[in-house]
């Protein structure tokens, strides 16, 4: 069927085959299909959906548009984890070490950092010399070598999706349940893992604020995988504050490395330990949940977790010495505090407010390709429902000088927004779809 058709019939409100999906993302990938037309396609999927079987086809194609990893060399089950993308999400940091430590398989393909949210490739750079860009046989090498990897998905991985997300990104069409399913599956897929657990976030920082869309994305997303073979669990977790105390790179690393030694934010060392057990669970190394949170926990105390964290950076070319001395990231010249303007609860937090800020003083970027600033960011100081007197410290900004800290005070300070009652702090884990 020619690509006017395929519009036509979607833009009706049809079903696509198999064939016909399939079809348009070759021309896709191949450039025989226009912009003009796969932005009439996606605009009309936005506004008539998917089906599961059709969600379902356009993953597979998606993923089948470039190199396909296969693990199957590797020993054990492979886990993989992704996190729909938050502020201050730097969960993997954590994971990634903390479930090899535990005996499972974790060859791990990451993004970075675009819009509000940050991006794992980004905040490991900023660990010196570590090299996120490796060629497929580098990245096995430190798989099998450390049980760990995290690495640049690169060019070649479902190249489609790159293509398409640029489009829906200029024509307001990244919205969409279905459109966005595929576009993280198809990637989880051509990654190769086993088995994958899914961290969707919902709430005002989140990619999808909305509860009910957020659960559909998450409901599809463990649908589509097991369709395509795969075992998956999707958690829905809060994205009503930034996760943890830090928003931005380094300063995310810095949290992760005390998070891995046993210590670090509650919500954070919470998040950790409950998708830990899953990829324990998943990986076919403890069944039991509170057994697996219990080995979680020690591998945390003892440091095995800090120590394969280490061995990872230096397999990946880097300093490993950050673990035992984080003065050895990258730091920002001035500490600037932001005041409560009066005494009051934090009622809420603004978390995509603070996302625009960080990028606003460089820790992410706006484009593509753009460089971020690796030293720089947000250092909460107080959690919803917290009491704050006048003057005290909602946040400190962290940047090179004390005008650029300044650029972004009124937008920190805005977005604590300060109430007379104690609110109840929004739960953290909000569901589990399986
Ligand atoms: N993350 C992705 O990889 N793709 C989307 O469409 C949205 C979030």
């Amino acid at each position: 069927m020619r690509p006017y058709e395929l519009i036509l019939k979607k833009r009706e409100g049809g079903e696509l085959s198999e064939d016909e999906i399939a079809g348009w993302i070759r021309g896709v990938t191949d450039g025989s299909v226009s912009d003009a037309q796969s932005a009439a396609l996606l605009m009309a999927i936005l506004f008539r959906g998917m089906t599961e079987s059709e969600t379902t086809a356009l993953t597979l194609a998606m993923a089948n548009s470039g190199r396909q990893l296969d693990l199957s060399l590797l020993p054990g089950v492979k886990v993989d984890k992704h996190s729909s993308g938050g502020v201050g999400d730097k969960t993997t940091l954590i994971l990634a070490p903390l479930a090899a430590a535990g005996g499972v398989t974790v060859a791990k393909l990451s993004g970075r950092a675009l819009g509000h949210t940050g991006g794992t490739l980004d905040k490991l750079e900023s660990i010196p010399g570590l090299r996120v860009e490796m060629d497929l046989a580098a990245f096995l090498d430190v798989v099998e070598r450390v049980g760990v990897a995290v690495a640049s998905a690169g060019v070649d991985l479902a190249p489609a999706d790159k293509k398409l997300y640029a489009l829906r990104d200029a024509t307001a069409t990244v919205e969409s349940v279905p459109l966005i399913t595929a576009s993280i599956m198809s990637k989880k897929l051509a990654g190769g893992a086993d088995a994958l657990v899914l961290d969707v976030k919902v709430g005002n920082g989140a990619f999808l604020p909305d509860e009910r869309q957020a659960t559909e994305l998450a409901r599809t997303c463990v649908s589509v995988a097991r369709r395509a073979g795969r075992k998956a669990v999707a958690y829905l977790t809060s994205m009503d504050q930034p996760l943890g105390r830090t928003v931005g790179n380094a300063l995310e690393v810095r949290e992760a490395i005390e998070t891995l030694k046993g210590g670090g934010p509650r919500d954070l060392r919470e998040l950790v330990l409950v998708l830990g057990a899953e990829m324990l669970r998943l990986g076919r190394v403890e069944e039991d949940p509170a057994a697996a949170r219990a080995h979680l926990e020690r591998l945390l105390a003892s440091g095995e977790a800090a120590e394969r964290f280490q061995r990872m950076i230096e397999a990946q070319g880097g300093d490993p010495r950050v673990v035992d001395d984080p003065r050895r990231l990258p730091q920002a010249e001035v500490r600037v505090p932001v005041e409560a303007p009066a005494f009051g609860f934090v009622g809420a937090i603004a978390t995509r407010d603070l996302g625009l800020a960080s990028m606003a003083l460089g820790a992410g970027r706006d484009r593509p390709g753009a460089p971020v600033d690796l030293a720089v960011g947000l250092e909460v100081a107080c959690a919803v429902g917290d009491a704050v007197e006048a003057g005290e410290p909602l946040a400190w900004i962290h940047a090179h000088t004390p005008d650029q800290a300044q650029a972004v005070r009124t937008r920190v300070r805005d977005a604590f927004r300060l109430s007379q009652e104690r609110p109840a702090p929004p739960a953290l884990v909000r569901g589990r779809l399986a």
